[in-house]
């Protein structure tokens, strides 16, 4: 294995060289992301909502998580970016499960597995690294748990929620985690728990100060139907190609001219 690993990534954060990400789901769009320098693919279980049509990303079934990380991986080259795949939803509802689920989706291509979830996940992510499966965390608004959370919200507004989860970002990469992604929360955060973590902390709507970022590819392409997040940009508004659009993600996320004011919560 040649291309990006966890110790590329870890590497970049300490050369404080920010980490691009996006996702995708099948091998053409994979290939036109490598080819423009994306760091890191997350085969995300976003899937559901722009590939299916589903309302949420709930109905996502391992099966279907397999089959876009064996199409993801198939339109990547040994030299390219490392795969990121999604635990579907109820994964880690037992020890057992979550074994099984992470050994698919690793011999399916991924290099490393991304969690929804706090502390609670702890004994889950030691397992499975001493397994060797590197884990992220993800932390902040966790679309997987949106009838909990009671919607698509911001998250930890308050200092108690602000601190509740920067120990849970600690706990979890005491446990092993590789690297931290925090979805919707303000950016003063975003670049505290950047801080205060040693591992790469990737955001999504979590500011500029964040290690990299992510964002749906269908979202940055402008071709999700309805109302866009905040903290999208359209980056095909000033591409002439798709792969151009990517590459200009790249360069946005690395010269830190994106995520912009506009695209991040205080
Ligand atoms: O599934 C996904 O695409 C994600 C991103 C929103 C980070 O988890």
């Amino acid at each position: 294995m040649a291309g990006i690993s966890i110790n590329t990534l870890q590497t970049m954060k300490e050369a404080k060289n920010k980490i691009a990400m996006l996702t995708a789901y099948d091998a053409c769009f994979a290939y036109q992301q490598e080819a423009a320098g994306i760091d890191v693919i997350l085969i995300g279980d976003s899937l559901g909502m722009v590939l299916q049509g589903e309302k949420s990303t709930l109905p996502v079934s391992i099966e279907d998580m397999v089959y876009h990380t064996q199409s993801v991986s198939r339109g990547t080259s040994d030299n390219g970016p490392l795969l990121l795949a999604d635990m579907p939803f109820m994964g880690c509802a037992t020890l057992e499960q979550a074994l099984d689920y992470a050994k698919q989706l690793m011999q399916a291509g991924a290099h490393m597995i991304k969690l929804e979830g706090g502390a609670w996940l702890a004994d889950i992510v030691t397992t499975l690294l001493r397994n060797g499966i590197p884990v992220c965390a993800h932390l902040g608004l966790t679309p997987q748990s949106v009838n909990a959370l009671g919607g698509y919200k911001v998250q930890a507004k308050d200092k108690t929620q602000a601190d509740l989860l920067i120990s849970e970002a600690e706990a979890l990469e005491a446990a092993g985690a590789a690297m931290v992604l925090v979805e919707c929360i303000p950016s003063s955060l975003g670049k505290t728990l950047s801080e205060r973590l040693s591992v790469p902390v990737i955001g999504i709507g979590a500011g500029k100060e964040c290690d990299g970022q992510v964002l749906v590819m269908h979202d940055m392409l402008g071709i999700t139907p309805g109302k866009t997040a905040k903290f999208v940009r359209n980056f095909m508004l000033d591409s002439e190609s798709i792969q151009q659009a990517f590459a200009n993600y790249a360069q946005a996320v690395k010269s830190g001219s994106f995520p912009a004011k506009t695209h991040t919560f205080s």
